[in-house]
This record gives structure tokens, C-alpha cells and sequence, in this order.
């Protein structure tokens, strides 16, 4: 078993349990996580999902560099395709991805946590794409997602460079959302999740996907979708429960 699975309350916690290789990911990890991943988007008794690595070292140090060594073009492809898929799965998801960065976030571990929707990082972490020191580039989405979250010319710099950056440096460019003191990492993650949870599920799940297509298409299909979308709304008794809710001034219940 590489990864532990928990339910608080509506939040759906994920962590890596393989910390003896500082949580890199061999393809039983990759088909763990992404069988772990699907299991919690389907269960009704969770809303958002946080992944978090065992220990107090690393999230995820990358993709396992000792199965990389004997993998030739044909294994290369399909471990590259594996990894890009979990990173497909978590991106898509309809419930809200958090990933709790508590240590190293490297290579394929960064790229995991970039198609998370937030990355909350320990004061500790440390994020690179280190895979040009190995010969490589990445291979999970890297060369995609980053520069969509940190734009083109820091995500240049990262990914040639190769170099680790700190929590407060991946705060400065905006690719860590919240910086936490790492005995407290989880707790936030959780108290954040929670304050999700309260909120309407489809138009949580309707604003990440519209996020998402906003980087697929031209500005004003992105506004078209939106507007549908939007519309849509009004035809749901979770719209009708926030409005009505609003002009009763109680709180809305979108859960019972
Ligand atoms: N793959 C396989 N094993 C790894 C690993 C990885 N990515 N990262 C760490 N480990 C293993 C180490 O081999 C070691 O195990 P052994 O003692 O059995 O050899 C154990 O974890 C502890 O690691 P260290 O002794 O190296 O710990 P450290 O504190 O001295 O250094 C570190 C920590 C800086 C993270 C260092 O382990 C390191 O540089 N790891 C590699 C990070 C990396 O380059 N990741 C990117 C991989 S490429 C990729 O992910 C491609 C992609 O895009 C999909």
C-alpha cells in the first residue's frame, strides 16, 4: 500500500506512503494514486481532496529515478503517458484538489502538485524541475502548467535552471497559494478544505472546470461557456437553495 486514505468530515486526505524513497513514484505509486484519486471523486461523502506526503520530509521527491534508469524509449513513453494521466485525473476533477506541499515537491512530484487547483506548502518545502541535471526534461506536464501558473519567463528560468526553490520564493511567484509552518500544514489544509465544503458543489465544480477550458480556448468561447453555464444554474435547486437562502438571511445548506 503506497498511499493512506482518510475522510474528515467531507475532506477526502491522500498521503504517500513511501518515504524509505522520499515518496518518488515507481508506476505501482502512479496507479495507486490515481486509482485513490478516482475512488474519493466518486464518493458523496467528500468534497475536496487533499494529497500530502508521509513524513516530514517530502511531498513527492519525482518520478522514481532507479525505474527511470533501466526504462528504454518504449517504457519511457508509457511511464511518461502514466504519470501525465494521474496529472489529467487531478486537474479534471470536479471536487477541488489541494496539495499539501510538506517538504520536497521535485521533477514529477512539482508537476503532481501543479495540477493540483492549490498548491499550501510547509515553510520547509522546496520545489524544482530538477530533470535537466538528469539528462531530462519533465515529463508530467511541467513544460505546460508552469508557465500557465508562474508565466513564461519564471517557468523558463525553474526548468532550465534546474534549481530548488524555497516555500516563500514559490509564494513570491505565485505557485504556492499559502505558506503554513509545517507542523500546522495539514490543519490549514483541512480548515481551508472545510471552508470549501460550505460553498455549492456544482458551481464549485462548474468554476474549475470554466478555469480550466479558459486556458483552451479564445476569450470569447471562454465567455460563452461561462455565460451558459451561468444560466444553466438557475435551473438547479442548489441555485435556488443559495438565492432563496440569501433573501432569507440564513445560511444555505447545499448538503442535505
Ligand atoms: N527516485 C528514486 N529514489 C529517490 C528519489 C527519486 N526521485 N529521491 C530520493 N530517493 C531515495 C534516495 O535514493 C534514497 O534512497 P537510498 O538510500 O535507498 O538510495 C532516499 O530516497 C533518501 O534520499 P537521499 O539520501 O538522497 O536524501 P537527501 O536528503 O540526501 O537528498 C534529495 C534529498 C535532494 C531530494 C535527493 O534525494 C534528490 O535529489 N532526489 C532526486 C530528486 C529529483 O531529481 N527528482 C526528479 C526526478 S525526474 C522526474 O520526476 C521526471 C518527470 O518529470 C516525471
Amino acid at each position: 500500500m503506497f498511499v493512506n486514505k482518510k475522510i474528515d468530515d467531507f475532506v477526502g486526505i491522500l498521503t504517500i506512503d513511501r518515504p524509505e524513497a522520499l515518496n518518488a513514484m515507481n508506476p505501482d505509486v502512479l496507479q495507486e494514486i490515481d486509482k485513490s484519486v478516482n475512488d474519493f471523486i466518486k464518493d458523496e461523502k467528500i468534497g475536496v481532496i487533499i494529497l500530502t506526503g508521509k513524513g516530514e520530509k517530502s511531498f513527492i521527491a519525482g518520478a522514481d529515478i532507479k525505474i527511470m534508469k533501466q526504462l528504454d524509449h518504449k517504457g519511457a513513453l508509457e511511464f511518461g503517458k502514466l504519470g501525465q494521466k494521474i496529472t489529467l485525473t487531478i486537474e479534471n476533477s470536479p471536487k477541488p484538489i489541494i496539495a499539501a506541499v510538506n517538504g520536497f515537491a521535485l521533477g514529477g512530484g512539482c508537476e503532481i502538485s501543479l495540477a493540483c487547483h492549490l498548491r499550501f506548502a510547509s515553510d520547509d518545502a522546496k520545489f524544482a524541475q530538477p530533470e535537466v541535471k538528469l539528462g531530462l526534461i519533465p515529463g508530467w506536464g511541467g513544460t505546460q502548467r508552469l508557465p500557465k501558473i508562474v508565466g513564461k519567463g519564471i517557468a523558463t528560468e525553474l526548468i532550465i535552471g534546474g534549481h530548488m526553490i524555497d516555500a516563500q520564493e514559490a509564494y513570491r511567484i505565485g505557485l504556492a497559494n499559502k505558506v503554513f509552518p509545517s507542523k500546522i500544514l495539514l490543519d490549514e489544509s483541512v480548515k481551508f478544505a472545510k471552508s470549501i465544503i460550505d460553498n455549492a458543489p456544482n458551481s464549485v465544480a462548474q468554476s474549475l472546470d470554466c478555469i480550466n477550458k479558459s486556458y483552451e480556448c479564445t476569450l470569447i468561447d471562454g465567455l460563452d461557456m461561462e455565460v451558459n453555464r451561468f444560466s444553466e444554474l438557475f435551473a438547479t435547486m442548489e441555485t435556488t437553495e443559495g438565492l432563496t437562502a440569501f433573501v432569507e438571511k440564513r445560511k444555505a445548506n447545499f448538503r442535505s
